[in-house]
């Protein structure tokens, strides 16, 4: 059999960007760290107000300017729904939905997932500006979903 000239340098280039694509995404990933957050951890839906850490939503502090925020997601609202935080807090939020599947998507920053009921979600953030942000639910969740925002304060 014999192939085209032009069929072969085509084959072998298309061979060669996916290729390509693949070494520069694991490269970004496991190399830079740039994989997007993922934490499996599970809870009874059901039973989120009852469950430590869960059963106390707010801003914790647990360094020298690290903090904690547990949070509750549910139809229509964040808990907590105000958030501050002095200028180069190191944030994690721990969250949890108590109905049915939010998101968080921070605008201006990495913070952007999904939150699925049943399991605990984690991210982490630096705010290296004092500025405010807003912090929306990304997947639509019903009728009140465009509703559905928190405020973070970051303070001088
Ligand atoms: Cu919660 Cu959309």
């Amino acid at each position: 059999m014999k192939i085209h000239k032009l069929e072969e340098i085509w084959l072998v280039l298309s061979v060669g960007i996916i290729a390509l694509a693949v070494i520069i995404t694991g490269y970004q990933a496991f190399q830079l760290n740039m994989a997007p957050p993922s934490h499996k951890e599970t809870i009874d839906p059901q039973k989120v107000s009852e469950t430590a850490p869960f059963d106390q939503p707010g801003v914790y502090k647990t360094g020298d300017n690290e903090y904690e925020v547990i949070m509750t997601l549910q139809t229509f609202s964040f808990e907590p729904n105000e958030i501050k935080v002095p200028k180069g807090a190191k944030v994690t939020f721990t969250m949890t939905s108590k109905d049915v599947v939010h998101g968080i998507n921070v605008p201006h920053t990495n913070i952007n997932t999904m939150v699925v009921p049943g399991y605990i979600q984690k991210i982490t953030q630096t705010f290296n500006e004092s500025d405010e942000f807003i912090l929306i639910c990304n997947e639509y969740c019903g009728i009140g979903h465009d509703q559905m925002s928190a405020k973070i304060i970051v303070e001088e």
